[in-house]
């Protein structure tokens, strides 16, 4: 949003209807074990806990488990609320693992196609409006 800001500062400034900077889209990064365990091909997405993303630091190398059900109490990661049987939750968690340490964004309304870092769905208009208990 800041770059984009200043792209279009410049543009204003310049006078010239031509000159207009694009920003490039920011980097998604990947889970290298998403081949690896079946759950990452699961269908279903489980419920919104949050309509934004959650910033958190993650270590090079080190296996997590992210909430895809939306009822841990951990978020963004799994605390086991999905085994409860009385819940009847039908998804199961995300393990992943990133290539560097440093800080990601992992997705907390539960939707994302890119599981578990945030593809910016959360800014859907139906997520936005949606009724969200936290
Ligand atoms: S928080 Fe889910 S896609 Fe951004």
């Amino acid at each position: 949003m800041f770059l984009r800001n200043i792209s279009r500062a410049i543009y204003n400034c310049s006078g010239r209807a031509s000159y207009v900077t694009k920003v490039p889209k920011p980097e998604v990064p990947k889970n290298p074990l998403e081949k690896v365990y079946s759950a990452s091909q699961q269908k279903d997405n489980g419920i919104i806990y949050d309509k934004k993303p959650f910033k958190i630091t993650l270590e090079a190398g080190k296996t997590y488990h992210w909430c895809l059900c939306g009822r841990s109490k951990r978020q963004p990661l799994c605390d086991g609320t999905h085994k409860d049987i009385f819940l009847k939750v039908t998804q199961r968690p995300i393990r992943f693992t990133v290539e560097k340490t440093k800080d990601y964004w992992l997705c907390n309304c539960k939707q994302t196609k890119l599981r578990p870092f945030c593809d910016g769905t959360h800014k859907n208009k139906d997520i936005q409006e949606a009724n969200v208990k936290i």
